[in-house]
């Protein structure tokens, strides 16, 4: 299966080349259905008509739409179930058993059928996770400032933050791990998804740079951090997805968090760092993650929207027609959701989707999903 994704981008990447000469040559999506249309009906009919229906819509959620799907993609994906690449049990068993000839014919029938309209792609909200996160983040924003900048010393900046970061943080308050009795009842009523949508939306605000603090010298406080930098970035901006930015903090934060290493709060690896600092050290380590500028984490795209695009890249057929990547507009919402996760989770191999999908938390993944299957399909 990677050489032949590898064998599909590569000849992707030709037919890009091909398309910077030739800007105004634009190709035609694949229309021609290559197998035998009403020999393959017979089979929809006899053998996939009680899941798929005869018109190509799943008959109940988690079932895939087949309607006006790519041909030969169809047809890849009966040959990884046939290999077993595909692990669900009962469709190993059916397409086992089916002859090359009889795969061809089914896909092109379904392949020739006209694009399934949602019953409820009009109903489907395109909500966000930022949206979400956004409305929910209404009650932190007064300790934590409107945009996750925080103005209140002693509460930390949440713009830019790691995401997966800001959810163990949030996680190990509700859990009492980290004890503050500002932060707990906030916690305490989120569930998993809302503390992700919460941590996207903070991790996509763009973070402000902020004056030199009243204690501590920067100067004397960067020698200190060259120990600090391996984890969290030379200049405090981390490219880990669990370690904190600490470029930009808030001043007093910073410094209480770092004792609090030295007592309550329990990380095998800032303890064994913060350990030796006296006090002067931390302030003069304060004091130069402070000044620096801050950055947000990568890899958060700001809106479903915008990760759609990156997507696309792939998924839209008239980008891309050399490459066998399934139509998504108007699939079936669970039947997105359940393949992205197995995907993320290792359970469904692609290089290429498994590269892309692992940074992907619940919330991003419903929420592309949602969109997805809330567009009209072509
Ligand atoms: C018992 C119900 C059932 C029957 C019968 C059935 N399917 Fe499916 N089909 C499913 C389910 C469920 C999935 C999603 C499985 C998964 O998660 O991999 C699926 C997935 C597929 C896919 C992959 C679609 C995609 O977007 O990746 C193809 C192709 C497919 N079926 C073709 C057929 C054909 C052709 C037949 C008849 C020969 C058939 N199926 C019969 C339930 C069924
Ligand atoms: C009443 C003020 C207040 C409210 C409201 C509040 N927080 Fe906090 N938050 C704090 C303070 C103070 C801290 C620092 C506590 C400590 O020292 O451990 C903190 C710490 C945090 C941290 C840890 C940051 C880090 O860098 O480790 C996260 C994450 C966080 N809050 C998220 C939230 C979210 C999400 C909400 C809303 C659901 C929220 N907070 C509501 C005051 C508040
Ligand atoms: C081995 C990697 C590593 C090194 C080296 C390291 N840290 Fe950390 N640091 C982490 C991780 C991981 C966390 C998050 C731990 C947690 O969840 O409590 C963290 C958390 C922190 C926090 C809390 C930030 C917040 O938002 O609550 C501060 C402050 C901090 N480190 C400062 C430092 C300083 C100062 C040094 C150098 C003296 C240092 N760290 C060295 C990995 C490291
Ligand atoms: C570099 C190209 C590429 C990009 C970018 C890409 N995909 Fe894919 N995607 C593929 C290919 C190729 C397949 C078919 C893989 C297989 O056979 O399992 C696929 C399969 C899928 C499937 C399975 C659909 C089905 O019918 O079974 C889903 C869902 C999916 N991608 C979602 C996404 C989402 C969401 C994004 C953006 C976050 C994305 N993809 C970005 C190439 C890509």
């Amino acid at each position: 299966m990677k050489n032949i994704i590898l064998g599909i981008l590569f000849s992707a990447a030709l037919i890009g080349c091909s398309d910077k000469q030739e800007p105004t040559a634009k190709p035609a999506p694949e229309k021609q259905i290559m197998g035998n249309v009403s020999a393959g009906k017979a089979i929809a009919e006899r053998d996939c008509k009680a899941c798929h229906g005869l018109d190509g819509k799943g008959v109940a959620p988690g079932i895939p739409h087949l309607a006006a799907q790519r041909e030969r993609y169809l047809l890849a994906s009966i040959k990884e179930y046939k290999e077993g690449k595909r692990t669900h049990a009962a469709l190993k068993d059916m397409m086992g058993q089916m002859k090359d000839a009889d795969a061809a014919n089914v896909v092109a029938y379904y392949a020739s059928l006209p694009p399934i309209v949602n019953a409820a792609a009009s109903d489907i909200r395109h909500s966000s996770v930022y949206e979400e996160g956004k409305a929910l983040a209404a009650s932190c924003t007064k300790c934590h400032g409107e945009d996750g900048n925080s103005r209140t010393p002693g509460t930390p900046s949440l713009a830019g933050q790691q995401p997966h970061y800001l959810v163990a943080a949030i996680q190990e308050y509700h859990q009492g791990e980290r004890k503050t009795a500002l932060m707990q009842p906030m916690s305490a009523a989120a569930t998993k998804l809302q503390l992700e949508k919460l941590a996207l939306y903070f991790a996509a605000q763009t973070p402000v740079e902020r004056p030199a603090p009243s204690f501590g010298d920067p100067a004397a406080g960067e020698p200190l951090s060259a120990m600090c930098g391996g984890c969290h970035g030379a200049h405090g901006v981390s490219s880990d997805a669990t370690t904190p930015s600490l470029a930009g903090q808030d001043p007093q934060y910073l410094v209480k968090s770092i004792k609090a290493y030295r007592t309550t709060r329990q990380h095998w690896g800032m303890q064994r760092y913060v350990a030796g600092l006296s006090d002067k050290d931390m302030e003069n380590i304060a004091a130069f993650y402070v000044v620096q500028k801050p950055r947000a984490a990568d890899q958060v795209p700001s809106s479903t929207k915008e990760l759609a695009a990156q997507c696309n890249r792939c998924h839209d057929v008239e980008n891309n027609p050399a490459m066998v990547a399934p139509k998504m507009n108007g699939q079936d919402k669970d039947y997105l959701v359940m393949s992205l996760r197995s995907y993320r989770d290792g359970k469904r191999q692609s290089s290429t989707m498994h590269n892309m999908s692992t940074i992907y938390s619940n919330a991003i993944i419903e929420s592309i999903a949602t969109w997805y299957a809330g567009q009209p399909a072509k």
